[in-house]
């Protein structure tokens, strides 16, 4: 038997209507956001993540899925899609001429090779909204609450862990305290903040098999290097997150593993789960891609740890508007056509295609949850007539079949 490679999955049952529900509750707030969908192809150019998540990113270095195409072009899987958006704003020039905000969603795969585990795959799904043409940190406070009421509006109580890397001059100021402290215990560091130390040491935050040793408890604290412009930019947000009702904490263990970010980086927590999603400030990104000089901010939600995370829940049961039930090949036909007339005006309706009995058709009628079942026999279709079955209340009725779609249409 071939069976899927590691660290992917097949979704279907209960996990397939659980993900067509998030992604439903996603759409709208889309929509009510008014945010563009944007799609970009699944592989890139390798360059592009090499350029933009950096070279000291594990996505980068350890897990991403590089290949050669025939004509020996080096292109990797994306690992994210932050990168391809801004590839796609500066190819498709879709900065120009718009002073206002540009906002766009994507909805799709990405490919990191990691360790398979519980909210840890190789082929993943992320949700992602990335806005453009602003720092205004009224802008992170707006796509922040989106990310926020998604996970509200499905039932997910969360908190957003907030920090900030400050604006350059923090940053270069910090990285010269980190490369002086660190200078003298480079042995003591483990080969992956090694590497870090001379190509981004910031990144050696975020590493998890020196992180609570004595050195790393000593270390020089990215507050105490903040410039009172990025103080105040990180107050400011905090505020606006307060007059929003987000339940947001500080959290300066918050550095993101990925290279671009600027200024402001958090992420989505439940309990104490895995992050179901980050984000933050990237104002360099375009600019360093070759584009003009435009700020940005964004963050993604990974769905299957939303799943994970709705796990706990009451599960989400389908439900249709009809079943109707047909036994000889005449009803089967007159079903078939009343289910396609009901289709047409917006109804769910399933009927039974293949010779079962009415016993296993009420069966399959309740495990769809349907709110009525239609009853056809030969000698009502004869008379032109149906009956119409309220499987809540209880309560029956034969109607002429012409009348079929006015029912619906008055009684749900
Ligand atoms: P990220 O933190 O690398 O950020 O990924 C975002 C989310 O994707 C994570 O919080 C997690 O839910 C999900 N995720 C990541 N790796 C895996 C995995 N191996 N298996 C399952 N889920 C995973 C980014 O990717 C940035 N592009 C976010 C962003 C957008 N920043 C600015 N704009």
């Amino acid at each position: 038997m071939i069976k899927k490679p590691k660290g992917t999955y097949d979704i279907y049952g209960q996990d397939a209507i659980m993900y067509n529900y998030i992604e439903e509750v996603i759409k709208n707030e889309m929509n009510i956001n008014n945010v563009n969908y944007i799609r970009t192809p699944l592989f890139e150019s390798r360059d592009l993540f090499h350029r933009s998540v950096g070279l000291s990113a594990d996505i980068v270095t350890k897990e991403s899925y590089d290949f050669t195409d025939r004509a020996n072009r080096n292109l990797t899987l994306r690992p994210e899609a932050t990168a391809s958006i801004v590839r796609s704003l500066i190819e498709n020039k879709l900065y120009s001429n718009n002073s206002n905000v540009i906002k766009y969603y994507y909805l799709g795969t990405m490919y990191r090779y990691e360790r398979p585990g519980a909210g840890r795959n190789r082929e993943f799904t992320q949700f992602g909204v990335e806005a453009f043409n602003s720092a205004s940190v009224i802008t992170d406070a707006n796509i922040i609450s989106m990310g926020y009421n998604i996970l509200n509006n499905l039932g997910i109580e969360c908190t957003v862990y907030l920090n900030t890397l400050g604006d350059e001059e923090t940053r270069i100021n910090y990285t010269n305290a980190l490369k002086e402290y660190f200078k003298e215990h480079l042995d003591e560091l483990c080969p992956d903040c090694k590497n870090r130390y001379d190509k981004n040491i910031l990144r050696i935050l975020d590493c998890k098999v020196d992180s609570g040793s004595e050195l790393f408890e000593n270390m020089p604290k990215l507050k105490d290097y903040l410039t009172i412009d990025a103080t105040n930019k990180f107050n400011e947000l905090k505020s606006l997150l307060n007059l929003l009702e987000i339940d947001y904490v500080y959290d300066d263990t918050i550095v993101r593993g990925l290279d671009y970010y600027t200024d402001i980086v958090y992420e989505f927590k439940s309990g104490d789960s895995l992050a179901l999603g980050g984000g933050g400030r990237y104002d360099k990104l375009v600019e360093n891609l070759e584009g003009p000089s435009v700020p940005a901010t964004g963050f993604a939600l990974g769905l299957e740890r939303v799943m994970l995370a709705l796990k706990d829940k009451e599960l989400l049961s389908k439900e249709i508007d009809a079943f109707i039930l047909s036994i000889s090949k005449e009803e089967k036909y007159n079903a078939l056509k009343i289910m396609n007339i009901l289709k047409l005006n917006g109804y769910s309706v399933e009927m039974c295609d293949t010779d079962v009995s009415l016993k296993s058709q009420f069966k399959m009628a309740d495990k769809l949850n349907s709110k009525y079942l239609i009853f056809l026999n030969d000698e009502d279709l004869n008379k032109g007539l149906v009956t119409i079955k309220d499987n809540v209340l209880k309560t029956e009725e034969k109607i002429d079949e012409s009348e079929i779609t006015d029912y619906f249409y008055d009684n749900l």
